[in-house]
């Protein structure tokens, strides 16, 4: 039996953070091995709220660096730019005529990002989530890897899909979104009702995959207990060691009891210096396999190239059954 697809993306925009390996980058890893996974470096996406547009290429390489110092492995992957492939945009025009206007009013990212981005309010921040379906619809996927942000998004491409296949017969699968119910937990260091995110404007919220050692231990320091630091550590309520906990066991695997145990009876600042040890532990190896990847600009170069011309071959075959399907057919 022919594996099944698995498609899913990140913008360049930023820096990725423990929150992204946790939630998302970690069940890539995973899917490697069971399914055919192309994972996309989201670049159309990214301008429509980006704001300096002259990093994008080093920042693509950046975001492939990590992916692969993450465990992504090109030769069971396919990776490649989304501006790459010009089938992405034009399904999504396509697609756009099977959206209502209310379907993408409502989406809930949308309503955040106008807030957010109160000068710039262009189109592409509404037709984002049609573009983001392109994506999937393109290669049949059958799975969509992504953090909780994400899952309206892919219930709109269900939807548009499922419409489409009523109109013209079976024509794309209906994706399954894949979110991990603890890696999604995962919060901002200081203001624990939020998602830690990476475009938070407060750095001290965000542990990026590239953090240095000493902002790793002067971040959690920040992080407010009830009690003095040399007091046994009580987690009652304090959802900011709660999150540290969680993030422990998405970055090694363990159970969080585990961890719980281990830190009986020992006192806050130890609790905060361990912890921070951990995950510095687990940062320096992502580090050093980034930094020595990050060098070698050919070798970015040509696993791009290479997915370029593996992901085109089935975008150009998918997108060219759809066109004949809604008609724009003519023959001269
Ligand atoms: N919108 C996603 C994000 O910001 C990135 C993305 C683009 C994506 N296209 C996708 C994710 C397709 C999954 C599938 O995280």
């Amino acid at each position: 039996m022919k594996k099944k697809i698995v498609f899913s993306g990140i913008q360049p925009s930023g820096k990725l953070t423990i929150g992204n390996y946790i939630g998302v980058i970690k069940q890539w890893v995973k899917m490697q091995n069971k399914y055919n996974c192309i994972f996309s470096i989201a670049d159309l996406h990214s301008i429509t709220t980006y704001k300096n547009n002259f990093d994008l290429n080093n920042n693509i390489l950046d975001t492939l660096s990590l992916y692969l110092a993450c465990g992504i492995n090109p030769n069971k992957s396919i990776i490649f730019i989304q501006s790459h492939i010009y089938e992405h945009t034009q399904l999504s025009w396509i697609l756009n005529c099977y959206t209502n206007y209310g379907e993408l009013n409502r989406m809930i990212q949308f309503k955040k990002k106008i807030i957010n981005n109160s000068k710039n309010i262009n189109t592409g921040i509404l037709f984002y989530p049609i573009l983001m379906a392109s994506d999937i619809l393109l290669y049949n996927t059958s799975y969509v890897p992504v953090g909780l942000d994400q899952k309206q998004h892919i219930e709109l491409c269900r939807n548009i899909a499922n419409k489409f296949n009523n109109i013209y017969g079976n024509t794309f699968n209906i994706p399954k979104p894949c979110i991990l119910k603890n890696g999604n937990r995962i919060m901002s260091l200081q203001e624990t009702n939020k998602k830690m995110s990476k475009s938070d404007k407060n750095l001290n919220n965000i542990i990026y995959l590239l953090e240095k050692k000493k902002d790793v231990f002067k971040k959690i320091k920040l992080i407010k207990t009830d009690s003095k630091k040399k007091y046994k550590i009580k987690y009652n309520n304090n959802l900011g060691l709660l999150n540290i906990l969680n993030i422990l066991s998405g970055l090694t695997g363990k159970k969080i009891n585990k961890f719980k145990n281990h830190f009986n009876n020992k006192i806050y600042s130890d609790f905060k210096n361990e912890a921070s040890n951990i995950i510095t532990i687990f940062l320096e190896k992502i580090q050093e396999n980034y930094y020595n990847i990050r060098k070698k600009k050919s070798f970015l170069k040509d696993i791009l190239n290479y997915g370029k011309i593996k992901a085109k071959k089935i975008a150009k075959k998918n997108l060219f059954k759809i066109i004949k399907k809604v008609g724009l057919k003519f023959k001269i």
